[in-house]
């Protein structure tokens, strides 16, 4: 039996966006970028990777959603693929392998189904390859700082230390295949710290607090259209960089100051501060897309209905509920436990029977936790 390697990764959501390219062919951002991890148990990339046999297949194979692809036309794994071998010291490295992953959710719908799936398939290749350390890297690490047996626990400890480097490491070649796929690598919060380094070394997630941090934060992602978004991220991001003028200041300005602010709102638990420093993040990387030329629209009419009605219901309840949106329509709405029930029933009767008849939001599709 050949070797074999099966990961499930979450998607993550970026509370504070990634947009624009300092380098495109080594994705090194213009700016950090900060995000959660969802729960992986519903909006989830499983991934398998295995040997195969070298004098069966003379190729590289790879299936996504079942349906077997040119690899040769999925340019970012073969490049992925490429790297993690050059750094492996395998003897059997060069043996073709078969990559066989699965998205629980619409691929390219702005859903940030290339987080999970590049950081699903850097996961199990730098498993398979064994590449900065021959560990299986732990798929559910304990927190750190909170062992309770005292001998074992700094030991697990140094473990859990060193599976977090390793992360860390690999997040800078996840990021190669698909930028914010690099934040996928951990749970909890995680920075993307754009780094210094022309050559990207430097450029890499982190993360900044366990998901035990704030247990009571719930994240509802909900779907309003399925269809494939119509300007890719790339392209969306290179006409920005090319023709925006406010992305200048989104990127050197607008993001550090919310990261630093969303820091402290976590740290202290301030959750009307946290959904609208989210909220604020969210629409001025909008603005950046209409300030771009042509300008580019991701927002629909159902995200603007969703906008308004997370405002009047903050109006009336107090700050209860944030939204995001990245490069698509889909609404991802934070909130807390306790007033998740009360704004859920609101929400889905607004939506279905009133607003929204003719264009309904067709599923709501996750209330998650969000991953460890
Ligand atoms: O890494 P990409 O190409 O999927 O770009 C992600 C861009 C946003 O989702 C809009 C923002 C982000 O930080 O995830």
């Amino acid at each position: 039996m050949e070797k074999e390697i099966t990961c499930v990764a979450p998607p993550n959501i970026a509370l504070i966006k990634y947009w624009g390219k300092k380098d495109e062919n080594l994705i090194i951002p213009l700016n950090n970028s900060f995000s959660i991890t969802l729960d992986s148990s519903d909006l989830f990339t499983k991934t398998t990777v295995r040997f195969c046999d070298p004098k069966k297949n003379e190729e590289d194979k790879f299936t996504l959603n079942e349906k077997p692809q040119k690899l040769a036309s999925h340019k970012r794994i073969v490049n992925l693929i490429a790297k993690i071998r050059e750094k492996s010291s395998l003897p059997n490295k060069d043996d073709p392998i078969e990559i066989d992953s699965m998205n629980s959710f619409p691929t390219a719908a702005g859903l940030a189904s290339s987080s999970s799936g590049i950081a699903a398939l850097t996961y199990c290749l730098g498993n398979l390859f064994e590449v900065y350390g021959t560990e299986p890297l732990q798929l559910d690490q304990v927190e750190i700082g909170k062992s309770t047996k005292k001998q074992e626990g700094k030991n697990e400890e140094n473990k859990q230390v060193a599976d977090l480097l390793r992360r860390e490491k690999l997040s800078a070649i996840s990021r190669q295949g698909s930028g914010s796929s690099c934040r996928s690598m951990f749970g909890g919060f995680v920075e993307w710290i754009a780094g210094e380094k022309n050559d990207g070394s430097d450029s890499r997630a982190k993360q900044i607090f366990p998901k035990s941090v704030w247990p009571e934060l719930r994240v509802l992602v909900c779907v309003v259209r399925s269809e494939q978004k119509k300007v890719s991220s790339t392209l969306g991001m290179r006409r920005s960089v090319e023709t925006s003028e406010y992305i200048d200041k989104f990127s050197t300005k607008v993001v550090p100051k919310n990261i630093k602010q969303i820091k402290q709102a976590i740290q202290s638990q301030d959750f009307e501060t946290f959904a609208n420093v989210t909220m604020k993040n969210s629409n001025a990387f909008h603005s950046v897309c209409l300030d771009t030329f042509p300008p580019i629209f991701y927002l629909n009419q159902d995200s603007k209905k969703v906008i308004d009605f997370v405002h009047s219901w903050n109006d009336i309840f107090g700050t209860q509920v944030g939204y995001t949106f990245d490069a698509g329509p889909n609404p991802v709405l934070i909130m807390l436990n306790k007033n998740l029930p009360s704004f859920l029933d609101a929400f889905v009767q607004t939506f279905q029977i009133e607003n929204l008849v003719n264009q309904p939001l067709q599923q709501i599709l996750k209330d998650s936790q969000f991953n460890k």
